[in-house]
């Protein structure tokens, strides 16, 4: 009896736990098979989008490249549509070279790069722009990439066909073998790839992206071959290199405890007071005591036996603290000048500004935002202002309405300027803006690099810097509007004198040549009375219709992308038919 009792206490083994059960569908998914199955957070979610960013990814890459090893860059795209959706893209470029070893890894795994762990501006910064190109066209067509590289006259050209293997995420070498090709060329690379994609002109066409990077980098030599058409060369305007930006460490404002935590962990610094110094930029021994004073804690403090309160006083002295801007040598912007040239080339306007913010800090890393624009002219009056939206040197096409640089715009009050602009919406006129953000660290919205995150340190800077454009925006608009009135009081007035000159003809019976002196004389009264009238025009010689041209086709009705299209669309239509209704009512009020 005692027996069965202790039967029934017992569990019943033949049916285990469900977790035991669910426990065995639980694997590990390597960041391929992620990517795999995710490729649109890598840009690869439509046909044309896939095509661009592919083409972008190796054009970054090369120039980035190119920038570290002092080489001014020069760049061939070549693509050919193969029909059916199917394109072969070639990218080639002078830059360094990659060794031997290096070659798989590069381009057949994901997360693997030079670039995630020093903080310095660069153009890729992830580690994974050109393998996710690399398994897009894998994916696509089943072809493996083509990579060529050679790194100086005294070694062979390589050559590699190479596949990912998704599951392992790692490289698996189709082909590999030493070429006669590039006997004349010293060194460079150049990647081959077959690729599913769509190719059309217009806002988010290659051609634009091209057009866009060859303006913000005067440096580089673009010879592209579209599909379609002649081939179109970008030629350097300058012989001189951008500065190269220098690698940096974090500014301690704005870094994070986790973060701060760990670094206290890792650093091999024996004291509190050497680990600020050695850890941070811009923290001197002065600043590095005042820091500890600020915190409460003793310069002498072992970083590495911190408990996770005394790191907490740490940041809270560190805040307290007044520590100098990061530096700016470790940015390299495009420059005012240069800004609002782009602007000139590209823009028949009649007036043009740009503004530079000193640099700032956000989660410890240091940026510099730098906007120009370009006003009236030939520029439609009765649409949405154009933004183009740049991120250390390279164009964004994509996700504007998610991008911190249109979300400062929008929340920038035009109206002040002279603009008309509807809540949540952007102004509306004739008017053009540039916007570059420069940074040891683009915080973007998702891995494909298209739109910047809102952070409130960056979207402060922004606004700062277009409103600083937007304050000399007004100040010309304020004075057209003066001039325009002054020319319409001086025409009604005008249209008076001939008819003065007849009465006194009559009245006093003046000859026909007395009543032509006297309506040149009272004309001359006008001028003098009311000044000279300054003349508003377009005078521009640095206008290219040629270079305009480029990118701006019409492109064909896109069904991938009408979804986005459209929500842009109606918001620049509200704002459009709000504007004019504005304009409507400030017209009944001076009347
Ligand atoms: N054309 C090239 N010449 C020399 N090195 C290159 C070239 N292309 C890529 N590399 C090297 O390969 C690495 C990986 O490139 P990949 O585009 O995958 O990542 P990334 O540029 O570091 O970052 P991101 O993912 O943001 O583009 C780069 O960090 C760079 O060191
Ligand atoms: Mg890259």
């Amino acid at each position: 009896m005692a027996e069965e009792q202790n039967k029934l206490n017992q569990p019943d083994t033949t049916e285990e736990p469900i977790a035991v059960e669910l426990a065995k569908k639980q694997r590990e998914v390597s960041i391929s098979q992620f990517f795999e199955r995710n490729r649109h957070l890598l840009g690869f979610d439509n046909k044309r989008k896939a095509l661009m960013t592919t083409i972008k990814e190796a054009v970054d890459n090369s120039l980035d490249a190119c920038e570290e090893a002092d080489i001014l860059p020069e760049i061939y795209v070549n693509v050919v549509d193969m029909n059916n959706d199917r394109f072969n893209i070639t990218i080639e470029d002078n830059g360094p070279g990659i060794v031997k070893k290096q070659i798989p890894h590069i381009f057949a795994r994901l997360l693997y790069g030079s670039k995630f762990f020093k903080l310095s501006q660069s153009r890729g910064q992830q580690g994974i722009g050109i393998s996710a190109s690399v398994m897009y066209a894998q994916l696509t067509t089943g072809k493996p990439a083509k990579i060529t590289s050679k790194i100086d006259k005294k070694h062979p050209t390589h050559y590699y066909e190479l596949h990912i293997d998704t599951q392992k995420n790692t490289p698996e070498i189709v082909r590999e073998e030493i070429v006669e090709e590039w006997s004349d060329k010293d060194h460079g690379t150049k990647i081959e790839l077959d690729l599913e994609g769509s190719y059309q002109k217009g806002d988010q066409s290659i051609d634009q992206y091209l057009k866009q990077t060859a303006i913000a980098n005067p440096h580089i030599t673009l010879i592209y071959q579209p599909p379609k058409g002649e081939q179109l060369i970008f030629a350097r305007a300058t012989d001189k290199m951008p500065r190269r930006p220098v690698e940096i460490k974090p500014h301690p404002y704005g870094v994070e405890l986790g973060r701060l935590f760990q670094m206290a962990k890792l650093t091999e610094a024996k004291t509190l007071q050497s680990f600020l110094m050695k850890e941070f930029s811009r923290v001197g021994s002065g600043t590095a005591k005042q820091i500890c004073e600020n915190a409460a804690l003793l310069p002498k403090t072992k970083p590495k036996t911190m408990s996770r309160e005394m790191v907490e006083s740490l940041m809270k002295g560190i805040n307290e603290t007044r520590i100098i801007s990061p530096p700016t040598d470790c940015i390299s912007p495009i420059g005012n000048d240069l800004l609002e040239k782009s602007l000139r080339k590209e823009i028949n306007a009649e007036f043009y500004t740009a503004a530079v913010r000193p640099p700032s800090v956000y989660r410890g890393n240091p940026f510099i935002v730098e906007v120009a624009c370009a006003y009236g002219g030939e520029q439609p009056a009765d649409q949405s202002m154009k933004i183009y939206r740049f991120a250390n040197r390279v164009p964004l096409l994509y996700q504007p309405g998610g991008c911190g640089i249109t979300k400062s715009v929008i929340a920038t009050n035009w109206r002040s300027y002279g603009l008309s602009q509807s809540s949540g919406a952007l102004p509306v006129g004739p008017i053009t803006l540039v916007v570059h953000l420069a940074s040891v660290w683009v915080p973007y919205t998702s891995e494909s690099k298209e739109a910047i995150a809102h952070y409130p340190e960056i979207i402060k800077e922004i606004k700062l810097a277009v409103q600083e454009c937007g304050r000399k925006l007004a100040m010309y608009i304020r004075k057209k509007r003066r001039i325009q009135d002054e020319s319409k009081k001086r025409d009604y007035i005008q249209i008076y004198i001939p008819h003065i000159g007849s009465a006194l003809k009559e009245i006093i019976g003046l000859k026909d040549s007395q009543e032509e002196r006297v309506n040149k004389l009272l004309k001359s009264v006008l001028e003098k009375k009311r000044g000279e009238l300054e003349e508003i025009k377009v005078d521009n010689p640095e206008y290219d219709a040629e270079w305009a041209k480029i990118g701006k086709e019409k492109k064909k009705d896109n069904k991938e992308e009408k979804g986005e299209k459209g929500k842009e669309k109606d918001k620049s239509n509200k704002g459009k038919q709000e504007g004019k209704e504005r304009e409507k009512k400030e017209d009944k009020k001076k009347k």
